[in-house]
């Protein structure tokens, strides 16, 4: 596929008929690959975050089901369907607040569905497998188009303050967020970087310092609790995130830690963007539908594996947390950037613009 800049780091992709993905569980120490078309394996992969990011699970989740048709594409028909059937219950439960993973997979489902009618296991598999790979490069170039929007916003010279990690990692490649950073650094601007640790598992610390410092963008890691000082201080031109899930209303799902960088932002007169694709934006939700994943409190417990704490003391493992639709400037979508009033715009812009 030709994109019309580089694509130096990919999340998840097809080779060999399998889902491949980069373990970002490990980085930046391991550099590991690995491959399958096991729905299984895939799913403890999403689950235990080897592969994380809205968007990468849900590319992810698509080719898998996509290399596990064709894996069993030579049993009799009925058991064929039911096991992809079966196959997308698996993935769907993983993790449950990105919207991007339900959509890919429904979007699955409406392709086995609709080729079970009529064609044999092989041409369904076939069709499985042309669906997931459109799913996967509809989201770099989507990433691109967001990425030549959003740069826009971006003056030159700017500090751009991050969270969690909305890149490469994050997509099939390319990112979100950091895809505003790559186009505005292309053309030419000198911006510069801050990125939260995000603390429990450490994305912004691991994975957006590793691929920002790949592509020579400048880049500063702070703590999470330092966000609000910086942006006090003056430090920070404009905040860039990524999203989960977009609610109807404009309700921001976003990394733990997204709402208090908002709050900061707001009182101090400094833009928030958030930067997501359509695939994002659920408009059958409201808030109150949304559910908040809560991880291992021993992931909270422990930095990279160490303990930190009592073995015995509580701990609370929020993944996400919601910003609300006044602390947002605007949302950056591959389809144009959306501004308030949301609820409107929102709807216009996702039923195609
Ligand atoms: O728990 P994670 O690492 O899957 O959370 C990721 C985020 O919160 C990202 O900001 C979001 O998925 C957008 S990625 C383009």
């Amino acid at each position: 596929m030709d994109y019309p800049y580089p694509i130096k780091i990919r999340a998840v992709w097809w080779e060999n008929n399998q889902v491949c993905w980069i373990d970002t569980s490990k980085l930046p120490f391991e550099e590991k690959t690995y491959c399958t078309d096991e729905p299984e394996r895939l799913a403890r992969a999403i689950i235990t975050m080897e592969i994380r990011g809205a968007p990468a699970i849900g590319v992810a989740a698509a080719l898998g089901v996509a290399a596990y048709a064709i894996k069993i594409a030579s049993s009799n028909r009925e058991e064929f369907i039911n096991r992809i059937e079966d196959a997308i219950k698996t993935l769907w439960n993983t993790r449950p607040t990105a919207h991007n993973l339900f959509w890919a997979l429904t979007r699955m489902r409406n392709t086995l569905r609709s080729a079970a009618e009529g064609l044999s296991t092989n041409e369904i598999a076939d069709r499985l497998r042309a669906e997931a790979t459109r799913i996967m490069d509809e989201d770099i170039r989507a990433n691109i188009r967001m990425g030549e929007y959003g740069a826009e916003l971006v003056p030159d010279n700017a500090t751009i303050l991050t969270h969690c990690n909305a890149g490469a990692l994050a997509t099939a490649a390319f990112g979100t967020a950091e895809g505003i950073m790559r186009v505005a650094w292309y053309k030419g601007k000198k911006i510069k970087v801050i990125a939260t640790e995000t603390r429990p598992v450490l994305q912004g610390a691991r994975l957006t310092v590793w691929e920002l410092m790949k592509e020579g963008i400048p880049v500063t890691l702070i703590t999470d609790n330092m966000a609000g000082y910086v942006i006090r201080k003056g430090l920070v031109d404009l905040v860039i995130v990524g999203a989960d899930r977009i609610t109807r209303e404009g309700y921001v799902i976003n990394k733990i830690g997204t709402y208090m960088i908002a709050l900061a932002a707001k009182r101090n007169n400094v833009p928030f963007y958030v930067v997501a694709p359509t695939s994002t934006i659920d408009l059958n939700s409201s808030i109150d539908d949304v559910v908040i994943e809560e991880r291992d409190p021993n992931e909270v417990k422990k930095v990279l594996g160490k303990p930190i704490t009592l073995e015995e003391a509580k701990a609370l493992n929020y993944a996400f947390d919601i910003t609300d639709p006044d602390l947002v400037t605007a949302i950056i979508t591959e389809r144009g950037i959306v501004k308030p009033p949301f609820p409107e715009n929102l709807k216009r812009i996702a039923r195609g613009g």
